[in-house]
């Protein structure tokens, strides 16, 4: 391959399990784009020098993951709102000489639900949004965008705190409460690690929720989780974590080989695939 083709990777510690390239590869065929996008693992300590140095990497840009994404943000010279909002990238790009960064969890969320609900946020009343992890961070943003009242609910109630004071139009409720929400909650989201790998549910009753409101997870590892399982035989609306990793590889892509790429029912089979989960 010349060494003027495009070239993208993911950069994190671990990176093996990344599917990016899985995503990314796809739309490389699909779309007939000569580059290229591979996987690239740099441990903590080298990962200073390696954002600082990016430019000799030969890289047209790249994904960013765990536990590198608050270090590449301060290697940038310009941030999206949104990665300004999260102090946190996942995308990198040129723009000229100036390193760039982006956070695209939130688009990714929003996105997805976009495609599976149309008009799903048409209304926006009260969302709750389980855990205060990083991806906690992207959801309460984007929910925060479409006018919603967040309610934000972690088992560490300190997290709780420091998580729903980033954003207003964010407010921190109480886990226990959390667990047995009333009929004024439209919308819930998962973003603890609860039901990964099949393992225990998150212990929320759903039994008081309107019959319009919607129950979404972003653990996609079963893709359907023990919580949309309930959610789903309780009437709820529900929809499931694989494609906000879809859809946020989408402004990355498009950046990086120039053409939007579509989130397709092909993709998503592909990646469920590889899963193991049935398409
Ligand atoms: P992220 O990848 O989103 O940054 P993280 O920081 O690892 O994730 O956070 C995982 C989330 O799952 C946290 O909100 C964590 O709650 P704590 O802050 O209290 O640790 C939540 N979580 C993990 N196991 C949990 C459990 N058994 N019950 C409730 N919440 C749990």
């Amino acid at each position: 391959m010349s060494d003027d083709l495009p070239r993208a990777a993911v950069i994190g510690w671990p990176v093996a399990h990344s599917r990016s390239p899985l995503i990314h590869g796809h739309w490389l065929k699909s779309l007939g784009i000569p580059g290229s996008y591979d996987r690239i693992a740099v441990p903590p300590e080298a990962a200073d020098g390696f954002f600082r140095d990016f430019r000799s990497s030969g890289l047209t840009g790249a994904n960013v993951t765990l536990p590198h994404k608050i270090r590449a943000a301060s290697a940038c010279a310009g941030l999206s709102e949104a990665a300004r909002a999260m102090g946190a990238v996942n995308t990198l790009w040129w723009e000229g000489d100036r390193l760039l960064g982006d956070n695209t969890d939130a688009y990714g969320f929003l996105a997805n639900l976009d495609q599976r609900l149309p008009g799903w946020s048409d209304a926006p009343a009260t969302a709750l949004v389980l855990g205060a992890g990083g991806a906690a961070r992207a959801v309460v943003y984007g929910l925060v965008q479409r006018g919603f009242r967040v309610v934000v609910a972690n088992r560490t109630a300190a997290r709780t705190a420091e998580l729903a004071a980033l954003f207003p139009g964010a407010v921190a409720g109480d886990w226990a409460a959390a667990m047995a929400p009333d009929g004024d909650t439209t919308f819930v989201v998962n973003t603890t690690s609860l039901g990964m790998g099949g393992g225990p549910d998150l212990p929320i009753d759903l039994a008081r929720l309107e019959p319009e409101a919607i129950v979404t997870d972003i653990v996609y590892t079963p893709v359907e989780t023990g919580l949309l399982t309930r959610a789903r035989a309780a009437g709820l609306r529900t929809v499931d974590g694989l494609g906000m990793l879809l859809h946020q590889a989408v402004p990355g892509f498009e950046r990086w080989f120039g053409v939007r790429p579509e989130v397709t029912e092909d993709l998503r089979a592909r990646v469920l695939d590889d899963i193991g989960a049935p398409a």
